[in-house]
């Protein structure tokens, strides 16, 4: 949805002691939006919302492994300012900020899990304003990391701190875990929670880092895709060749890559690799109907949101199964061969493609991977060679939202939104998800406060003030309703 210009007036007041519980909240901003309610936001943390978004935390390039680093220390300042113990933990790459509150006997103990790293802001020029200089637009906030998954992790942070100025502590145990390398696939955090496991025991996760159905809608995702990584390189001539003086005579390289990515999938959009989908279990009856249900035009936004002249999937299947139950493969990148100005008659020697396959229970990866590296190898042509190689992946995750845990988040988020949550399952991935059930013992709850349209690793990202707020009430209440 689209921040509608002259929906919100942002105005500044200093609210007087006597209203004031906590003598430090000092300066409120006041969010006044037509549509919805009149709440108010401190000042305060919008300025911390703009000094974690002006870091550039881009995991995947080691050009910035300082700004990473530097991102880490400021979230274990802001930490320890508000009470809790936190500390920096080194990995192999980058750090892990872990933090707590004083566990107490006979409480519940809650781990709130986020990261702190972001994607790449490319391409620049299609960015409004610079990716890392957040700016306040009719309520939102754009900046690379606005949503995924600076403030949804830091209304977390921000509602702990409410807890902890109003009553002095939290109603459970807390761990705050926050890595800085999610969006490269979570690489060393088992370790992290191996290594820790004793001291990281908890009853349950809590997550915000997925996405709501539509704006004011309270959403909860009891699933996620996994993804498997695969790079291909066809190598042919061992130089650049004359494509007058060679072509015809030799294959090309681009070709041959091109004709096999074009055999991953048939004219219906199934996926042809021999046995993908042997694994993939039906979706049950309850998830089909309820997902019917579910009170928006998915088609419809999609098709605004994105752009594109008509959707397009897998035959058989509505466009919220296809997203959020049926696996798929993605041709991420192609390159290979002149890409400068003008033409340039060449038949380039080499051509790569980057591949990732979506998951669903109960694909695995590495099998996935194994038979796409088959079926690669079975259909390229005579003319090169063909090299592959596997890179991260990250299992799917399914859990039970009716589950005693699950239905104390589904209570908190009624009691955040006044308004009962949406189920769903999501399309995206996070992989840590599945090793905190594995290591840890442990559920997740997915609370996510992403909207359709923040623009999550495209240019212009966004998050609205309204959703960090509404991550501070949910922080708030899921503690409460887990605390019993
Ligand atoms: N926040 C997303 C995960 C997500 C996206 C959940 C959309 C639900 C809906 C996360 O930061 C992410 O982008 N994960 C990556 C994982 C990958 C790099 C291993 C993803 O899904 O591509
Ligand atoms: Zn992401």
């Amino acid at each position: 949805m689209a921040p509608v210009n002259g929906d919100l007036q942002l105005t500044f007041s200093k609210r007087r002691a006597s209203e004031n519980p906590s003598a430090s909240a000092g300066l409120r901003m006041t969010i006044l939006n037509r549509r919805t309610n009149i709440s108010l936001m401190r000042a305060t943390h919008l300025e911390d919302f703009y000094q974690f978004l002006r870091f550039p935390s881009i995991s995947t390039d080691n050009d910035y492994s300082e700004k990473v680093s530097e991102c880490a220390h400021w979230l274990v300042e802001k930490l320890t300012r508000m009470g809790l113990s936190a500390r920096l933990h080194p990995t192999p790459g980058h750090p892990v900020v872990w933090a707590q509150n004083k566990h107490k006997a006979g409480r519940h103990t809650v781990l709130i899990y986020g990261h702190y790293d972001v994607q790449p802001p490319d391409p620049l020029e299609l960015w409004e304003s610079p990716p890392f200089e957040p700016v306040l637009k009719n309520g939102y906030v754009f900046a690379r990391g606005a949503t995924d998954n600076k403030g949804q992790i830091l209304s977390h942070i921000l509602g702990a701190q409410e807890q902890i100025e109003a009553a002095g502590d939290l109603p459970v145990n807390l761990h705050f875990v926050i890595e800085g390398e999610e969006e490269i696939g979570s690489g060393n955090l088992g370790n992290f929670l191996s290594q820790n496991q004793n001291a990281l025991k908890c009853d349950v996760v809590v997550v915000s880092d997925t996405g709501m159905v539509a704006r004011g809608v309270p959403t909860m995702s009891y699933g996620l895709r996994g993804v498997a990584a695969l790079e291909l390189k066809v190598s042919g001539p061992k130089i650049d060749l004359h494509s007058g003086i060679y072509g015809g005579a030799v294959a090309n390289p681009l070709t041959a890559l091109a004709q096999l990515l074009a055999t991953l999938h048939d004219s219906e959009g199934h996926i042809a690799i021999a046995g993908f989908y042997d694994d993939v279990l039906p979706l049950p009856n309850w998830e089909r109907e309820m997902w019917r249900k579910v009170p928006v035009n998915v088609d419809k936004e999609i098709l605004k949101d994105t752009g594109v002249p008509q959707l397009f999937g897998e035959k058989g299947f509505s466009t919220l199964e296809r997203i959020w139950s049926r696996p798929t493969a993605e041709v991420n990148g192609f390159s290979g061969g002149y890409q400068g100005r003008g033409t340039k008659t060449v038949i380039g020697r080499e051509a790569f493609a980057k591949l990732t396959f979506r998951l669903v229970p109960n694909q695995a990866g590495d099998k996935i991977t194994a038979l796409a590296q088959e079926h690669f190898q079975k259909n390229c042509q005579p003319g090169v060679r063909l090299d592959m190689t596997a890179g991260h992946s990250g299992p799917w995750y399914l859990t039970d939202p009716h589950s005693k845990y699950g239905k104390a988040a589904q209570n908190a988020l009624k009691h955040a939104f006044d308004r009962n949550p949406v189920l769903i399952r999501e399309g995206g991935s996070i992989p840590i998800v599945s090793d905190f059930r594995r290591i840890l013992g442990v559920e997740t709850l997915l609370l996510g406060l992403a909207l359709p349209d923040c623009r999550a690793h495209s240019p212009n990202e966004n998050f609205p003030l309204e959703n960090l707020d509404a991550g501070i009430r949910i922080n708030k209440a899921v503690l409460q309703e887990i605390a019993g």
